[in-house]
């Protein structure tokens, strides 16, 4: 900064200073989309569980979701459930083992709730929707299991955490509102193949993050530093959602970006 400013006069200076500023913003505003879709994969599974896949998807989700899983209408025209073609095995293992599938009734969200499906039928709902086209598979232990992580990748979770998740799901991970009656959950019981698949799939109101984004490592540091909270044992006081070290961090990020721009516009003002 302060070679920047001695040299403040330099048009040179003034682009580079507004280049910065842009690419601050730019940063945040591709955090705040993330847009990608995940890479798209074969399935793999037998012809019997996907069959019963199958059976149990007739029951328990052909009334919103299609015969064919293509997607259904209610009566009065509005979408009773999305087309499941290529939304692949990971949205299924996500939206049935954390009770958000089967939807109760149509609401503001689909919520966490009990499973209602085992280990076993889930895996064979995952098994069906994948057999009719590719799409994210579930990820495997070794992606998500944060046994042995050092801390050193617990703090670079911490940082990817804050700068990724906490607007939407506090800082301490305990979840907070947004608009329309919508909300971020806590991620205190997640479990870390869900918190893995989240960041996979972007559920719902939550934007994705796929491997150009956060890599796989980098989401394991992540999920490493919300296991890591979950340990910590509040230290008694008032719970103001353990904002501590973290404000800090926000006046930095804020002060020096506000500061930066202010900066680039003083230097355009001054040039003209
Ligand atoms: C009462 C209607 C209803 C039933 C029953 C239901 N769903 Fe859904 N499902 C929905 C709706 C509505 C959404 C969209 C939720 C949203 O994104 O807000 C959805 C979303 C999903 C998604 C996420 C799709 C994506 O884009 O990734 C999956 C996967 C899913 N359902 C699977 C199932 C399975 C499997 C069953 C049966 C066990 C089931 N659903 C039963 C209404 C239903
Ligand atoms: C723009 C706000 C937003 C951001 C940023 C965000 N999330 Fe989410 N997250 C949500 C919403 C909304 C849901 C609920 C979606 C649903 O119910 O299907 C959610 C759901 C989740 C869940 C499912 C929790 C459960 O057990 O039900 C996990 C895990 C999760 N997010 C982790 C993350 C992580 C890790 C990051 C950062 C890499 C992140 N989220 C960034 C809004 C956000």
């Amino acid at each position: 900064m302060t070679f920047l400013l001695a040299r403040r006069r330099s048009p040179w200076a003034t682009a580079l200073l507004l280049f910065l500023a842009l690419i601050a913003v730019g940063g945040m505003y591709a955090v705040a989309s993330g847009s990608m879709r995940a890479e798209a994969t074969t399935p793999t599974a037998s012809t019997t569980q996907i069959e019963e896949g199958r059976e149990l998807f007739l029951v328990g989700c052909s009334t919103c979701h299609g015969l064919n899983a293509d997607g259904a209408f209610q009566p009065d025209g509005t979408i009773a459930g999305p087309t499941l073609i290529g939304v692949g095995a990971a949205s299924v293992n996500f939206n049935v083992s954390t009770g958000r599938m089967p939807l109760a009734a149509p609401g503001a969200q689909a919520k966490r709730k009990p499973p209602i499906y085992s280990d076993e039928e889930t895996a064979a709902l995952a098994a069906y929707i994948a057999s009719l086209a590719p799409g994210p598979e579930i990820p495997t232990p070794d992606m998500y299991d944060t046994t042995g992580i050092t801390p050193e990748e617990i703090a670079l979770g911490g940082q990817l955490f804050r700068a990724n998740c906490a607007s939407c799901h506090n800082f301490a991970g305990e979840g907070g509102t947004l608009t329309d009656g919508k909300y971020a959950p806590s991620l205190t019981e997640t479990e870390p193949r869900n918190v893995y698949q989240a960041m996979l799939l972007g559920p719902q109101n939550m934007p994705n993050f796929p491997d150009t984004t956060l890599r796989q490592e980098d989401k394991r540091a992540i999920i490493g530093y919300i296991e890591a909270l979950r340990e910590t044992p509040n230290s008694g006081g008032i719970d103001a959602g353990r904002l501590g070290p973290v404000t800090e961090g926000i006046v930095v990020w804020t002060v020096g970006l506000g500061a930066l721009i202010a900066v680039a516009i003083w230097i355009g003002v001054k040039a003209k």
